[in-house]
């Protein structure tokens, strides 16, 4: 498999910038990560989320503890496990967003209903969303701020398996219905290699989750390529039948609609809804 498939294989905002800065000029370990990770957790019990109980302090010793306690390209997911001890989440039945490939779309959609949470509205998403980080070789010397690995050059890569391990942690704790964004515009909107088709699809528990809301979401001008009755979007459906899920699925979302009119109302397919509005500019 070649790194750029790949890359259009992960699923997260999070994870293609970093894999999108770590193929480009080498990229080492976030400056100030450790204020950013600490900060950010402060920010997310006291203003975020204030009825939370965390220890920030030791949610970064853990964290520090996985990552530089091994060498740079081998820290995996099961190194996280203290980590993930300190940071235990139960999240809202019937709100949980999983996504692939539809990045630009999926944290407007769920700013705007208010009602989603993403993996990145969790403490742990929340805290690493968009950083990168990794240790040297020399293990007592501390995180490498001048480069890190690519991540397909490593067996257990320190950002990747973190996210893995949140990921399952996600999918497992959904309850209710689920919704899942796909991107209609692409062939594979469903591949078992992203994150939500390895990892996340494979975490949820049919005695649960009651409904798998699929919403396939195409770029307005086109190309319509996958829709609820085509392409690898039938494989998810298949899957989830075989394993026990009610499922629903639809392509023709009015709330995605009119969000990407908003963000790009002279799109010809936007006119029928917006043409009294443009009519007086
Ligand atoms: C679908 O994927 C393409 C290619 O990655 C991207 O440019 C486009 O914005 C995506 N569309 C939606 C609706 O997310
Ligand atoms: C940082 O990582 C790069 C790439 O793996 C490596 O070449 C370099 O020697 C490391 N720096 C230190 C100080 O270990
Ligand atoms: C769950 O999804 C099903 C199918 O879309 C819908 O009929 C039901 O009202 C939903 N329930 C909740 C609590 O959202």
């Amino acid at each position: 498999m070649t790194e750029s498939s790949q890359l259009a294989n992960l699923h997260g905002l999070v994870i293609l910038s970093f894999l999108t800065k770590a193929l480009g000029a080498e990229t080492g370990t976030t400056d100030n990560l450790k204020e950013i990770v600490i900060g950010r957790c402060y920010n997310y019990v006291t203003l975020v989320n204030p009825n939370s109980r965390y220890d920030c302090e030791e949610i970064w010793t853990e964290f520090q503890q996985a990552v530089l306690r091994r060498t740079s390209c081998n820290v995996a997911v099961r190194d996280y496990q203290r980590m993930f001890h300190t940071t235990p989440q139960a999240l809202p039945c019937d709100r949980l967003l999983f996504w692939s490939k539809t990045h630009e779309l999926v944290h407007s959609y769920s700013a705007v209903t208010r009602h989603f949470w993403t993996l990145e509205d969790t403490l742990v998403g929340y805290m690493f969303n968009d950083l990168i980080w990794c240790g040297q070789d020399d293990r007592d010397s501390g995180f490498n701020f001048s480069a890190c690995p690519v991540w397909s050059t490593c067996v257990n890569h320190p950002v990747y398996s973190l996210w893995k391990q949140a990921s399952k942690n996600f999918a497992a704790s959904a309850c209710g219905n689920i919704t899942v964004l796909l991107n209609g515009s692409i062939q594979n909107a469903f591949s078992r290699q992203s994150m939500f088709g390895s990892v996340e699809l494979d975490s949820l528990n049919p005695r649960m989750v009651n409904h798998v809301n699929i919403k396939v979401v195409a770029n307005l001008e086109g190309p319509f390529v996958e829709s609820c009755s085509q392409g690898s979007i039938l494989d998810l459906i298949e899957t989830l039948r075989s394993r026990g899920f009610h499922w629903t699925c639809t392509d023709s979302d009015v709330t995605l609609r009119i969000l990407q009119c908003i963000q790009n109302p002279r799109q010809f397919s936007c006119q029928t809804c917006s043409s009294s509005l443009l009519h007086g500019q």
